[in-house]
Parts: structure tokens; C-alpha cells; sequence
């Protein structure tokens, strides 16, 4: 698997991600720790979830993977609500998420979106649990460029390690600042939703993709996938709760571009030109 250098450590160039994962009946529950199981076995080595998905069924279901695995092997991601960001509660909800997780600490924990508590208190929290040896790292989520200068000038607003945002080839706003910003300060990027989520409103795919894919023999996610991790040191984290599907999505690690296919690409989906309003989902 080709690895890429986040969080200052040798990881897969791909994550697992796990919203809407442990939601389902029995066979659809099976299915979902089967295609974690294959990721990790096959050279994956991070995983992101929340407290947020499925209220904590996605957190359940991932710890019952991950306890017959090696800690120390994979790096754990989890994130705590915006009304959750002060330490009082994010003490609470980190301890809820190691129960559920079946394990004694993070790698990272992140602040899933800016709500109304002051960065400063966050950032003063998760240094106290940073402390406490319950996570090794911070980061947050969904921040654009303005927000990260806003957390740098705060005291160990430095320390944030990693800023996850949406990014796929129809979203393609956080190549014009945030990722260059983020590049200079040395703060890993993980884009999250490399498909366009499960819901096609949001990734609308141009004939160009389809013909492109057919072309070169993979399919249309894996020319998504691939297109991702084209050229960036990220972190991209597809969800799937098919083994088959965890399958195609380690091979589309390999998938290379012509500058003539990328340069097709390009007029379909255009490279921002300015600074744009940062996208969420
Ligand atoms: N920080 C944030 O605010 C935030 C927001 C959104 C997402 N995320 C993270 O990013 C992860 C990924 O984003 P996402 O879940 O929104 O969507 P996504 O990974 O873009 O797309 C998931 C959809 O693609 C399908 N899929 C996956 N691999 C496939 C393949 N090889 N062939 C065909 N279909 C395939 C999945 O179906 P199957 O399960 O049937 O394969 C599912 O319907 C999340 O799970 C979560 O961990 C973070």
C-alpha cells in the first residue's frame, strides 16, 4: 500500500471511514466489520469515526473490530460535537468514546465543526486530555483557511495537528488556500467524502469520468479515489461497508493520470480560481 507522511507518522494513503456504519440489521453489521477487517489486513492503518455517527453505534461497532487487533498498529480518529467543545464535556464525551471503542486512547481527537465555544477553551481541553494520556493529538474539522489563522493565534493553537475537510473532484475549493495553508504550517490534511457521500447531489458525475474509467479499466470510484490522491500528501477516507468494495478501493491507491486526462478532468470539474466558501457535508 503506498503510504504518504500524516500526523508525522508512515500511514496508508487511505483511511477508513465509518459514518453511517453499525446502523444497519445483523447481515448488514457482518458485512460492514468484514470490510473493516479487510482494510486493516490489507495495509490500512487509520480509521475515522465520531460520536456523532449513529450516536455512537459507528464507535460500538469499530471497537468491536478493532479489540482483536493490535493497538498499537493503526491510528484511532474520533470527534466530539461543537456543544460539546468545552473540557468539562469533552472529558465526558472522549471517556464515552474509549468505552465504546474499546480502548484506552486516540491518536487524534477533533473538533467536528465550530460551534459557539470559544476555540481558546477547546484548545484548553484537549491539551488537558493530551495531558491526561488519553489522546496523543488534536486536530479539527471543517475549518476553512480564516478559521485555522483564528486557532494558530491562540495559546497551543499550534498544536493542532490536522485539519479534515471535504474534498473530492467536485469539491474542489480547499486546494486554492486551505491546502497550500496547510502545507506551509506542516498540518496533515484528511479529506473526507472522496465519492461525494451517499447521496449523488452532491458529486454529480460528468460522462467525461464514466468514459475515462471504462477507458482505463477501473471503475468510476476507483478513478474518483485515485484522482483524490493524485498528486497531494492527504489522507483520503472512503466509507464502505462492503469487503469487495474495501477491495477496489485499495487498488484505486495505484491508479495514475496522464497530464492529458487530468488536463479532461480539469474542464469538467475546474480548479477554484479564488478563495471560495468552504464546503460541508
Ligand atoms: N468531518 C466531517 O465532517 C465528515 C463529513 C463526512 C464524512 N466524513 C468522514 O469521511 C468518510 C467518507 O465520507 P462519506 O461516508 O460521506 O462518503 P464517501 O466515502 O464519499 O462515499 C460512501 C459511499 O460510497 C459507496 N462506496 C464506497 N466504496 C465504493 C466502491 N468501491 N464501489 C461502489 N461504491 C462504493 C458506499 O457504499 P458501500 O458502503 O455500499 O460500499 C457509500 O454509499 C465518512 O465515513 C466519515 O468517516 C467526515
Amino acid at each position: 500500500m503506498k503510504s504518504i507522511t500524516f500526523n508525522h507518522q508512515n500511514t496508508s494513503a487511505i483511511g477508513i471511514g465509518t459514518w453511517h456504519i453499525g446502523e444497519g440489521n445483523n447481515k448488514k453489521t457482518e458485512s460492514e466489520m468484514a470490510a473493516i477487517r479487510y482494510g486493516l489486513d490489507h495495509g490500512i492503518n487509520v480509521i475515522d469515526t465520531a460520536e456523532m455517527y449513529g450516536e455512537g453505534k459507528s464507535e460500538t461497532l469499530v471497537g468491536n473490530v478493532i479489540k482483536n487487533y493490535n493497538r498499537q498498529d493503526f491510528q484511532l480518529i474520533s470527534k466530539f460535537y461543537p456543544y460539546h467543545a468545552t473540557p468539562k464535556l469533552i472529558e465526558e464525551s472522549l471517556k464515552a468514546s474509549l468505552k465504546r471503542l474499546q480502548t484506552d486512547y486516540l491518536d487524534l481527537y477533533l473538533l467536528h465543526w465550530r460551534g459557539q465555544t470559544p476555540l481558546v477553551e477547546t484548545v484548553a481541553g484537549l491539551e488537558r486530555m493530551v495531558k491526561a494520556g488519553l489522546i496523543r493529538n488534536w486536530g479539527v474539522s471543517n475549518f476553512d483557511r480564516k478559521d485555522l489563522e483564528e486557532l494558530l493565534s491562540i495559546p497551543n493553537g499550534e498544536n493542532c495537528r490536522i485539519n479534515e475537510d471535504l474534498y473530492n473532484i467536485g469539491s474542489r475549493g480547499i486546494e486554492y488556500s486551505v491546502l497550500p495553508w496547510q502545507k506551509e504550517h506542516h498540518m496533515s490534511f484528511i479529506g473526507y467524502s472522496p465519492f461525494g457521500s451517499d447521496d449523488s447531489e452532491y458529486l454529480k458525475i460528468q460522462p467525461i469520468v464514466t468514459e475515462m474509467a471504462q477507458q482505463k479499466h477501473i471503475t468510476v470510484h476507483q478513478l474518483l479515489l485515485g484522482w483524490v490522491l493524485r498528486n497531494h500528501n492527504l489522507l483520503s477516507i472512503p466509507k464502505t461497508g462492503s469487503p469487495e468494495h474495501m477491495e477496489s478501493n485499495i487498488e484505486a491507491v495505484d491508479v495514475t493520470f496522464t497530464a492529458d486526462e487530468l488536463e479532461q478532468l480539469d474542464k469538467a470539474y475546474p480548479a477554484p480560481k479564488h478563495e471560495e466558501t468552504l464546503e460541508m457535508i
